[in-house]
């Protein structure tokens, strides 16, 4: 039986930024996760939960043994520990880097030209800045005795852990979202309580380009409109405030802002202008733009780069978003069908496109199902699907499309393993594996792959 206390040593991290190692002295082989620790560190634990199903269980440090890491580090922000967000923050960057590519290489072991070593994954590209980097934060609204508290909800409960003070935003993001809660105080706006569906203001948006930030702020329906022009006449002497919305949202299943929703403008403009390729893109509350922005175009630049673009090449960009790719490829002279699913990003970027001079064309639907609305095979395509990839439809498209050459930038290395498999038997092999960091402190990863593909079309 297994028992309540015991001795781990952390080989690993996993998602959650446990440390993850085997019980010391067990003979049931039982990976234990554990709070705070981190490789090569040693601890005796508590065990507060034990699967029913596997050998896996979760505890917290009674007691540390031996010599802390060399690569543990003080964590930047105050509530590193209890926001959720940035688990690795504890971690020295290279060794992030490291256990990055570590997550890469686990994922894609079982691809054939890795297995047998036709290919190398890359080191890690790291981000040029590790803090202070994203342009866009959000928020959950809640309250501790009678202040408004901004935040995060703690991991696997419903508390707001106050997240102002935070330093992974772009420091514009974290003073605005300061303001705000003081705005949302002064106007007597009800934080809105999940467990008992009453209050007001649910969640919070602050997005930043070229300096300029935009602000939403997601009610319950049936806000009084006079709290929300107050807030609004408060934030708006914010000297960086290009506006503020209001989007109303009823929804239980968790999303933040529903898709189709419509902002309303209570201060300035309902977008922002973000450029991307020399194209000047209206960005509203919701769409998607990478949080990172520099590293994000060094990406960009890698793809265009691997993609060997040659002037009235024709490439596809699927799942485009607001066209980072694309827009590049199309910079670089490519003629560019781009395809995403949320029509505000496409309507923002036919306007771009259109107004730089730019051959691309976007179309508003499913990845899987543009078949038949391109006139010419493509010679490239490029594919940046979210985290769960590829549908078998999409996949089956993109092989029927037949291109020499697809470039998968992915965001989940197990999914990119299982299409990377599935492309395999359909005659393409990865020349080129390059991971890059996008997102110091937290296990994410994103990779870029070439594939060419074998024989003739
Ligand atoms: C990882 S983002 C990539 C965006 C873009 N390539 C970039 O670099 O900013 C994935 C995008 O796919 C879109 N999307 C999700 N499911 C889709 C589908 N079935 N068909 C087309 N687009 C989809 C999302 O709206 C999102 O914009």
């Amino acid at each position: 039986m297994s028992s309540t206390r015991c001795e781990v040593h952390a080989l690993a991290l996993d998602e959650a930024g446990h440390g993850t190692g085997p019980e010391a002295e067990s003979g049931d082989g039982r990976v234990v996760h554990v709070a705070d620790l981190l490789p090569g560190e040693r601890a005796e634990v508590a065990i507060d939960h034990q699967s029913p199903h596997k050998a896996e269980a979760w505890g917290h440090i009674t007691r540390r043994i031996g010599a802390l890491s060399p690569d543990r580090v003080t964590p930047v922000c105050p509530g590193f520990g209890r926001c959720g967000g940035c688990v690795w923050q504890h971690l020295a960057y290279p060794a992030q880097l490291a256990a990055k590519h570590r997550r890469v290489a686990d994922a894609l072991a079982r691809i054939p030209a890795v297995a047998d070593g036709s290919v190398t994954i890359a080191e890690v590209r790291p981000s040029p800045s590790v803090i202070g980097y994203r342009n866009k934060g959000k928020y959950v609204v809640g309250r501790s005795g009678d202040h408004v508290v901004l935040g995060a909800y703690a991991p696997r409960s419903h508390d707001v852990i106050d997240t102002l003070g935070c330093q992974v935003v772009a420091p514009v993001i974290d003073e605005v979202a300061t303001w705000l809660r003081g705005a949302v105080e002064g106007a007597g706006m009800l934080p809105y309580d999940e467990r008992t569906r009453t209050g007001e203001l649910r969640y919070v948006i602050v997005r930043e380009a070229a300096g300029d930030v935009l602000v939403a702020l997601v009610v319950a329906p049936r806000t009084p409109r006079a709290k929300l022009e107050q807030v609004a006449n408060a934030i708006s002497k914010h000297p960086a405030l290009r506006g503020l919305v209001a989007i109303e949202n009823d929804r239980r299943d968790g999303a933040i802002i529903p898709s189709g929703a419509s902002a309303q403008v209570l201060s300035g403009h309902g977008f922002m202008i973000e450029e991307l390729a020399g194209a000047r893109l209206e960005v509203g509350a919701g769409e998607f733009l990478q949080v990172n922005r520099a590293q994000a175009l060094e990406m960009y630049r890698r793809v265009v780069e691997l993609a060997e673009i040659r002037d009235g090449m024709a490439a596809v960009d699927l799942f485009a978003g607001l066209g980072g790719i694309g827009l590049h490829l199309a910079r670089a002279g490519a003629a560019v069908v781009a395809v995403e699913i949320d029509r505000d990003a496409v309507g923002a970027l036919r306007r771009a496109a259109r107004d730089a001079g730019l051959s691309l064309t976007a179309i508003a639907g499913d990845a899987a199902d543009v078949r038949g609305q391109l006139t010419t095979n493509p010679d490239v395509v490029v594919v940046n699907p979210p985290r769960k990839g590829l549908s078998d439809q999409a996949r089956a498209l993109v092989a029927e499309w037949a291109p020499p050459t697809i470039l998968y930038v992915s965001c989940g290395p197990e999914s990119l393993a299982r299409d990377l498999i599935a492309l395999a038997t359909r005659g393409y092999a990865p020349d080129v594996i390059e991971p890059f960091d996008l997102m110091p402190g937290t296990p994410q990863i994103e990779t870029v792959v070439r594939l060419r593909r074998r024989g003739r079309r």
